[in-house]
């Protein structure tokens, strides 16, 4: 991957919203840090305070924020104070990795289309939770991870990278979570971002562009 480069050359300004581990997380972490992504965390934001993510951040100095759902009336009042929170930042990306809540449509037609998530399968297959178990149950022979833009419809924005490996004959949920993760998407979610970052990849008034050219279908790249 050649470094990123805004054409005004600054970083771009990130915030990380999590729920969990934080393993994507760190993945982009690394990336910055070893130059391959032009961006700067700005915030980590969580759901839960308990998060094994906002302590990777912490480490790393990045300011961290949590905010309790259960100090809330409903969705939408979390939702604005998470947007508020987050606007503070002023980022050029939205980065969801691992976010566990769905995000209501108030809280995505503010950002849109600067709301940016990975999903652990090959979409438009699997959307929503158990991802693995049903890529296996279902016979798939491969599986994966897809980066899309968030729109209103839960794990239904337009996807422009996709990576995959094999399912092996002896994998179970756990494995195959671990190896998507490993072996997709702590590669995928940072080169996804660069896209973006870099400018090769656009989101224009008719969809997503790739080099100048319609992004007819996703960026696809074989892990194994
Ligand atoms: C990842 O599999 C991601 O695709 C999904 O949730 C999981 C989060 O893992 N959205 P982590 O918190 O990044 O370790």
């Amino acid at each position: 991957m050649t470094p990123a480069k805004r054409s005004d050359g600054r970083p771009a300004r990130l915030v990380v919203v999590i729920s969990g581990r934080g393993r994507n997380l760190a993945a982009i972490m690394r990336a910055i840090d070893d130059g391959r992504l032009n961006a700067r965390i700005t915030l980590v934001v969580s759901n839960n305070g308990q998060a094994p993510g906002l302590q990777k951040a912490r480490l790393a100095g990045i300011g961290v924020a949590s905010i309790d759902p259960a100090g809330f009336a409903d969705r939408k009042a979390f939702d604005e104070a998470l947007a508020t929170r987050i606007a503070a930042e002023k980022p050029d990306w939205i980065v969801l990795a691992g976010y566990m809540r769905i995000l209501g449509s108030a809280f995505v037609q503010r950002f849109a289309p600067r709301i940016i998530n990975i999903h652990p399968s090959l979409l438009p297959r699997h959307k929503g939770l158990h991802t693995h178990k049903r890529a296996i149950e279902a016979g798939d022979t491969r599986h994966g991870a897809s980066v899309h833009i968030v729109t209103a419809e839960l794990d239904g924005g337009p996807v422009f990278r996709q990576g995959s490996i094999a399912i092996a004959a002896d994998d179970t949920p756990d494995t195959l979570a671990d190896r998507v993760m490993s072996q997709v998407e702590e590669a995928l979610y940072p080169a996804a971002l660069h896209d973006l970052i870099s400018g090769r990849v656009r989101c224009s008034e008719h969809g997503l562009v790739h080099d100048g050219q319609p992004l007819t279908e996703p960026l696809h790249e074989n892990y194994d």
